[in-house]
């Protein structure tokens, strides 16, 4: 990490993906970075492009998904004497199907790093921040967060906690210079899809439609910039996350259980 006086952005999820992108627009914005995700080398790959860019990034690697994750990459940060001025909670899994035919491990590794790691992690960065009398944190929640899900239940609900949080969070740190974000995607190109086992799925089958990962990755660093508390990525998402954030759910679930289900 340099010892220049350029903000820290410490992004999770950011070997690929939304959270790379994230990244990227964080070190073109004069900010150092800390890569945190499972993949080494992606990382690595990214902190040396970055570095070309003028941006120091540290790589620390880390399974969220392991109880205790959020407390041993917080005491790491502080161990390196590096201070977080930005954190940008990414990492996330969904997993597709009924909820009876997803292993049970898949469901817990989701519900730990969507929800457990993301709200212990900024729990643990918080203080630093608010002691500092400054601080930003992005959630990355997504237009699942407006409605229920079927076929995606698990991973719905737990977009559905991180906008919740957010939102609350946002509001209760006002007055401490402390400002809180939370970045709806809709579909984007990224692994998602392929991760969570919903290629197949009418969305999934979309993904040349999509919004690229650059593109909301600059919509969510410009909303974290003006202070925006929920930033929907994209007109038409915005359409959608009104919809189901308003529109009655007899209407709204067979919309989602269609967007959701295999295509034949
Ligand atoms: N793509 C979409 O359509 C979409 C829409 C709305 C919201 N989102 C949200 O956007 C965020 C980023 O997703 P993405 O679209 O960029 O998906 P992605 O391409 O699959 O990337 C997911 C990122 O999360 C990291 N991650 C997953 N499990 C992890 C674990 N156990 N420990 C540490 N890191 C882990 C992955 O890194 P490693 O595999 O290297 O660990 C990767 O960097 C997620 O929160 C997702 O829910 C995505």
């Amino acid at each position: 990490m340099s010892s220049s006086n350029r903000p820290v952005a410490l992004v999770t999820g950011a070997s690929v993906g939304i959270g790379a992108a994230l990244a990227r627009e964080f070190a073109h914005h004069g900010h150092d970075l800390v890569l945190v995700a499972r993949r080494t080398e992606a990382m690595v790959r990214l902190a040396e492009e970055l570095g070309a860019t003028g941006a120091a990034a540290t790589v620390i690697p880390s399974d969220l998904g392991r109880p205790g994750a959020a407390a041993t990459l917080a005491h790491e940060v502080a161990s390196r004497g590096i201070a977080i001025d930005v954190l940008v909670n990414n990492a996330g899994l969904g997993a597709a199907g009924r909820f009876d035919r997803i292993e049970t491990r898949r469901i817990g590794e989701m519900l730990q790093v969507n929800i457990v790691a993301l709200t212990e992690l900024t729990r643990l960065i918080l203080p630093g921040m608010i002691a500092r009398g400054r601080g930003k944190i992005m959630l990355v929640a997504s237009i699942a967060g407006f409605s229920p899900g079927p076929n995606m239940a698990v991973y719905f609900a737990s977009k559905a906690y991180v906008l919740s949080f957010g939102e609350a969070l946002a509001y209760e740190l006002g007055g401490t210079g402390v400002g809180v974000t939370v970045l709806c995607p809709g579909a984007t190109d990224t692994e998602f899809f392929e991760v969570a086992g919903s290629i197949g799925t009418s969305v999934g089958r979309r993904l040349r439609r999509m919004m690229s990962a650059a593109d909301v990755a600059r919509i969510g660093y410009q909303a974290l910039a003006a202070g925006q508390k929920v930033a929907i990525a994209g007109p038409m998402n915005r359409v959608l996350a009104a919809s189901g954030r308003y529109l009655p759910r007899r209407i709204v679930m067979p919309i989602a259980n269609m967007m959701m289900s295999e295509e034949r």
